[in-house]
């Protein structure tokens, strides 16, 4: 598909790290700002016995939210390079949300911010399965991302956003509703909200309790 002049300024600019990180500053504060109480309401963040996955951690802002120890995954290698340049006590590595290798079932939890609207149904659901791999067992993988209000004057600035953002998957509420019901019972909770201007999803999806150990 041909990218339009608007799509390719904005994705070379974005490929930067700081001009990224200016436009989250901007525009995501009070979004980003949710997302840390929601965590840390659940311990994801205080828990210094957690070892935490981030699946599309960008240039990695957040990893400093996490008190224990922190592996975060991203597809694009100027942010993983930046993140492990500024943070080299944490892990970064590139790689795809829909097909990475690490160690299955090591992490107590896993988190993603902004990753799934950049992916199709068909490639969420791939990515949601690989990271419940990882997961060891009963443990929650917490997701939030974009949502495209319904019409535009329900929330006329975030639709403008939403509709300028590089994902191409930006799903209006009733999307999310399909999507989720594909990826079926695990998803143990459900939320939509508003952070500023823009409009999010919050769910957690629950890793299954596998009886046999790892290799069996
Ligand atoms: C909106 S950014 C969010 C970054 C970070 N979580 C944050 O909130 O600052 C989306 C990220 O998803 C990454 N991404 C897109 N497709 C990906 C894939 N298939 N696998 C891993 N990361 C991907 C992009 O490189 C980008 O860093």
């Amino acid at each position: 598909m041909k990218e339009s002049l608007f799509a390719f300024v904005r994705n070379s600019l974005l490929r930067a790290p700081w001009v990224y990180r200016t436009t989250q500053a901007v525009l995501a504060t009070p979004i980003v700002r949710r997302f840390n109480q929601i965590l840390a309401s659940k311990g994801v963040t205080q828990d210094v016995s957690l070892n935490v996955l981030d699946v599309g951690c960008g240039p990695g802002d957040y990893s400093a939210w996490y008190m224990g120890r922190y592996t975060g995954l991203d597809l694009s290698k100027e942010y993983i390079h930046e993140a492990s340049q500024k943070m080299p006590d944490r892990t970064f590595v590139v790689a795809d949300a829909t097909t990475f290798e690490l160690t299955p079932r090591s992490f107590d939890v896993a988190v993603s911010i902004g990753l799934y609207h950049h992916l199709s149904d068909d490639m969420t659901v791939r990515s949601i399965e690989r990271v419940l791999s990882h997961l060891k067992d009963d443990r929650d993988f917490h997701v939030f991302d974009a949502v495209l209000p319904r019409r535009f004057w329900v929330n006329p600035a975030g639709f403008v956003l939403r509709k300028m953002d590089r994902g191409q998957f930006v799903r209006t509420r009733e999307q999310y509703v399909q999507l989720l019901e594909r990826v079926g019972p695990s998803v143990i909770q459900t939320e939509f909200g508003r952070g500023g201007l823009l409009d999010f999803i919050y769910y957690v999806v629950r890793s299954p309790k596998r009886n046999a150990s790892p290799g069996n």
